[in-house]
């Protein structure tokens, strides 16, 4: 079971890649939707299935050729995601799998984020804590043996990668609001304004970030459009970008004591951001694993990845199963 194909298509980036042994890319393809959905602020979810449809094919033909090999089995996300976006993915998976007779296995697209520091030169081994932040999520999670998950914090309400992408929606910046925000950021002060951080005084490790999001609202409404300079918005950004990242960073540290575990492995679209890089790796003083920033976002081989470990843990799966979209972690 040495080579695997992995499809993600949850949501608007149609991922397709061939990974060996669960650890070493061969092909890696990506077709991302942003300069479609930029236009409309945000993702529309039906021009999000349509694209996946018209990119996967080629996608997959684009990987095989470039890898020169028969997959031995293929991993496809089934969920949480789009609905329409994960059946292309799913249901391209199951035809694909049938006509080669090779098996198929089901991926939660979390768990995918979670192996792509499976990807790194140097992997983590079990057990870890694992902070998962990308735009549908917010989470602290012990990872003691592979494919078990606890979760010890979640959000309560936004994401942190949603509220990037609200606040850049606020100030007028273009989707998708992460790094829009952290380029703003870039020429900004950090400590122009002292935005509130949810939950951040409580002991436990839930998140909130629809407070921070409806803050940054009513300050930008303070100041009309037109008297809004570039320099006040990258004062803004570094503000919100400060809070926003300080909160993760203090829960992580919370929760590093409340497990005493020994390894962190950072996943999902917001491990992307550099400020959180920076700290966590110079503040933490156990092992942190960053996903190379190529695996940061959506794709197709954190899905090939997380598939060969399963297999290899000796999951199956036939074709009864179907797309998610709100699929929990340890269905
Ligand atoms: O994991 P991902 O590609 O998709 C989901 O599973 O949601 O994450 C996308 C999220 C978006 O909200 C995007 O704004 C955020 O990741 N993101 C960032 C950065 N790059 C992407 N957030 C903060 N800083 C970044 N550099
Ligand atoms: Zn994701």
């Amino acid at each position: 079971m040495n080579y695997v194909l992995g499809i993600e298509t949850s949501c608007d980036e149609t991922g397709a890649a061939i990974v060996k042994e669960g650890r070493k890319v061969i092909s890696n393809y990506l077709s991302s939707q942003v300069p479609i959905h930029g236009t409309f602020g945000g993702v529309v979810p039906e021009i999000a299935s349509r694209q996946h449809l018209i990119h996967i094919t080629r996608m997959v033909n684009r990987v095989l050729k470039e890898a020169d090999c028969e997959p031995d089995a293929i991993a496809v996300t089934q969920g949480p995601g789009l609905m329409g976006s994960l059946l292309v993915g799913v249901n391209f998976a199951k035809a694909f799998a049938w006509s080669k007779k090779i098996p198929i296995i089901p991926i939660h697209h979390i768990e995918g984020h979670i192996f792509s520091s499976m990807l790194l030169e140097k992997s983590p081994d079990f057990p870890f804590l694992s902070l998962v932040v990308s735009g549908g999520h917010t989470m602290l999670i012990e990872c003691k043996v592979p494919h078990h998950y606890t979760i010890i914090g979640n959000t309560r309400d936004d994401a942190v990668g949603e509220c990037f992408d609200k606040v850049a929606r606020i100030l007028g910046l273009p989707y998708p609001g992460g790094p829009s925000i952290q380029k703003s950021a870039d020429n900004g002060n950090p400590r122009y304004y002292s935005f509130p951080q949810g939950l951040a005084n409580s002991n436990s490790l839930e998140f909130s970030y629809s407070g921070l999001k409806t803050a940054v609202l009513y300050k930008v409404r303070e100041v009309p459009e037109n008297e809004r300079s570039t320099q006040w918005v990258s004062d803004i950004s570094a503000s919100f970008q400060w809070s926003a990242i300080d909160v993760l960073v203090t829960k992580t540290k919370m929760a590093i004591k409340k497990t005493g575990m020994k390894r962190l492995v950072v996943a999902g679209g917001v491990s992307a951001n550099a400020l959180l890089r920076k700290r966590l790796t110079e503040e933490l003083d156990i092992d942190v694993f960053l996903p190379d920033f190529k695996y940061c976002l959506d794709n197709g081989a954190m899905i090939a990845s997380a598939g060969y470990y399963r297999l290899m843990n000796g999951y199956s799966a036939d074709f009864t199963f179907t797309a998610n979209p709100s699929i929990s972690l340890n269905e």
